[in-house]
């Protein structure tokens, strides 16, 4: 039992940032860099595109509400990861957090656990990257074999100059005599993580000059999106008054609409506000990291909430719910108030924005194999660095050949609910990090505490473990799966390689 428990000394973890950090990292950001920091690994597929699907099949109008459901579950999340963050300020993630606190097993569970969240949420901003990226060409007269642009199955049909899912045709329009194929699988999903990967692969210059460009971008694109919406429906009150009509409509007794659909519909754009802990992996870069990380961390969090509620608001009330289940609910939207350019922009914006959070995840993915790998818990080949570019080269092919495969045949409201429930187990695991850490460790220096512990963090846990059980069954199946395939590794290979196992026991026996 001691053995799971086996802490990794604050010491080495020291030793090893600055290992990382001496030539490269520059004590350089400062809180609002780590807040734009945030917003860039923020704002993807789920307000670009989970939004629409939310709206049409759980939620309607009152996606709004969902937002903020989902949003009060980060809150705490968040105020729990700021305190870690603040105790450990060194370039991690929750994988670091957890191995230097609450012990190397439980280290595993969330660093297994976080390739749901980054490998699986690549997968899924591929998944809406690619209607997006399609949806641009179509615009633009250029179409690729349609057969090749969506997941098995998945029946298109020519309509309006465009090859669109049967799904997404408006309601009431009817198929009969449109061309239409049968999808194969999506090779452009496929094709874009590639490329990012071939990115990573070279070793990208982490560029906060280019960060900050594509998130004025993705911010400015949100921006007038806002604005031209709400001049519309200022202008139209008729039409905002009849789409809004009813706010939360009926439930279908199917858990969709009603109370339990606003539940459902936050269960499923959750997926929109993962990505502030990314704020945590740049920690070595932050000027003052123990006060800027939580600013960070906290400030990202609420601009995105308040964003997101806007938009979605407004989205509703330009296109009835019923008719946004499309890959591209946001330039559908702007194409409402007539602006000709207006989709023409959003399409560029969410093609660039996405790539960023693709690459964010992706990133993170192959440093949380490597950091492991490292410790020992995985083959040593996952943490090789390439003579050359200086990156860890095997474990990112690895990961993004892997990561490739899945939105080539997973549909995105799938991969994003296996996204979602990975991530608020890992909220969960924190949120319960931070009250035992207290209890075990209370004198412990905290240069941010998270307020009224126990309190938040068992709100905390309760709304995430809340928000888990409005998810599939299948979800949890292939959750259950995937933690269990990660036990069989840890107790079959990483607990007799791990290099803390190794180490002599402190005074404490730890
Ligand atoms: N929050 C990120 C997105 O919506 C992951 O794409």
């Amino acid at each position: 039992m001691s053995r799971l428990l086996r802490i990794k000394p604050m010491s080495l973890l020291s030793m090893e940032a600055g290992e990382q950090g001496e030539h490269t990292l520059r004590r350089s950001l400062g809180a609002l860099n780590l807040i734009t920091l945030g917003i860039g690994a923020i704002i993807g597929a789920g307000i670009f595109v989970l939004t629409g699907q939310a709206a049409a099949l759980h939620a309607g109008p009152a996606v709004a509400l969902s937002f903020v459901m989902a949003g009060i579950v980060c809150a705490f999340a968040g105020l729990c990861y700021a305190e870690f963050a603040s105790i450990i300020p060194i370039a991690g993630s929750a994988y670091t957090y957890g191995y230097a606190t609450l012990g190397e097993f439980v280290a595993w569970i969330i660093g297994w656990d976080l390739g749901l969240e980054y490998g699986f949420g690549a997968a899924t901003v591929a998944s809406g990257w690619s209607g997006y990226f399609n949806s641009l060409l179509q615009q633009l007269h250029i179409y690729l074999p349609p057969r090749l642009t969506a997941t098995p199955g998945t029946v298109l049909v020519f309509f309006h100059e465009r090859w669109l899912p049967l799904t997404s045709l408006p309601p009431g329009t009817s198929a009969a005599g449109l061309p239409h194929v049968t999808a194969l699988f999506n090779l452009v999903a496929i094709l874009a993580i590639l490329v990012i990967t071939t990115v990573l692969v070279i070793g990208i210059k982490e560029s906060a000059n280019l960060n900050t460009a594509i998130v004025f971008i993705k911010l400015s694109v949100v921006g007038i999106f806002i604005v031209l919406g709400a001049y519309f429906l200022l202008h139209h009150p008729a039409l905002a008054w009849a789409n809004w009509h009813p706010f939360i409509p009926p439930s279908d007794g199917h858990g969709n609409f009603g109370l339990k659909g606003i539940a459902t519909g936050a269960a499923s754009i959750f997926f929109a506000y993962i990505g502030f802990d990314a704020v945590s992996t740049a920690a070595q870069e932050a000027k003052n990291p123990q006060k800027d990380m939580p600013l960070g961390i906290l400030g990202s969090l609420v601009i995105c909430t308040i964003l997101y509620i806007v938009v979605s608001t407004i989205l509703t009330g330009l296109v009835n719910y019923h008719s946004l289940n499309v890959a591209d609910p946001v330039a559908l939207g702007i194409d409402a108030t007539g602006v000709s350019w207006g989709s023409l922009l959003v399409k560029i914006g969410a093609v660039f924005g996405l790539g960023t959070v693709m690459l964010v995840m992706l990133l993170g993915q192959s440093r949380v194999f490597f950091s492991m790998s490292r410790d020992g818990l995985l083959p040593g080949w996952a943490a090789k660095i390439h003579p050359r570019f200086r990156t860890p080269w095997i474990s990112t092919i690895v990961v993004g050949v892997i990561v490739a495969i899945l939105p080539a045949f997973l549909p995105v409201d799938r991969l994003a609910q296996l996204v979602n429930i990975g991530t608020l187990l890992a909220f969960t695991i924190v949120c319960a990090g931070v009250w035992i850490l207290r209890v075990r460790h209370p004198d412990l220096h905290r240069p941010f505490k998270t307020p009224f512990v126990p309190l938040v963090p068992i709100l905390g846990i309760v709304t995430a473990v809340y928000l888990m059980t409005n998810l599939p069954l299948i979800t949890w199946a292939v959750m259950i799966g995937w933690m269990l395939v990660g036990l069989v590794i840890y107790f079959g290979y990483s607990i007799r390689h791990s290099k803390v196992q190794k180490l002599p026991l402190d005074a404490n026996g730890h």
